[in-house]
């Protein structure tokens, strides 16, 4: 009777441990990048940006929600897109804008760093093979640059990658 009993209890000690293993653990890695809340406006009549969307979720670091949109070119306006970055869907994560097919790890990088003056990333165009943008079964890209952007219109080079055939 009584063995089982206290092997039941070491299990349920064991098990708190590995609970609070956990809760010690975790502010290192997972909790100190929180789940963030990205919300993507899009054309319905677009497809790309689900693709992007897509690939946002696939991270595992974004909550994502998605508004279509009448007026594009005016929410565009309203957030500040400079308009020779513009691509198809705006997104809006944590305060800033991430303007078409951006790669996940550039916008994570953003939100760690907090930039000072930037408003936003950018890929302006539909490059082919950007995040959103690869066609099945290939792996062909075309080099892109993410800009980041300022209120102003001033952009800097925020991340490059390089063509692929
Ligand atoms: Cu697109
Ligand atoms: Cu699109």
């Amino acid at each position: 009777m009584n063995a089982p009993l206290g092997r039941l209890a070491s299990r349920r000690g064991l098990l708190r441990w590995a609970a609070l293993g956990v809760a010690v653990l975790a502010p290192a890695c997972a909790a100190a990048e929180p789940v963030r809340e990205i919300v993507m406006h899009r054309d319905p009549g677009c497809g790309c940006c689900l693709a992007w969307m897509a690939h946002i979720e696939q991270s595992g670091r974004f909550q994502t929600s998605i508004l279509d949109e009448r007026d594009m070119p005016a929410l565009k306006q309203r957030l500040r897109v400079p308009n020779d970055l513009v691509s198809c869907h705006t997104a809006e994560v944590a305060g800033f804008v991430v303007e078409g097919h951006v790669p996940a790890e550039d916008v994570l990088r953003l939100l760690r760093g907090q930039p000072r003056g930037i408003i936003g990333l950018a890929v302006p165009g539909m490059p082919l093979g950007s995040p959103g943008m690869e066609q099945e079964g290939d792996a062909a890209r075309q080099a892109f640059d993410v800009l980041a952007f300022r209120p102003d219109g001033g952009r800097e080079v925020f991340a490059r990658y390089a063509a692929r055939t």
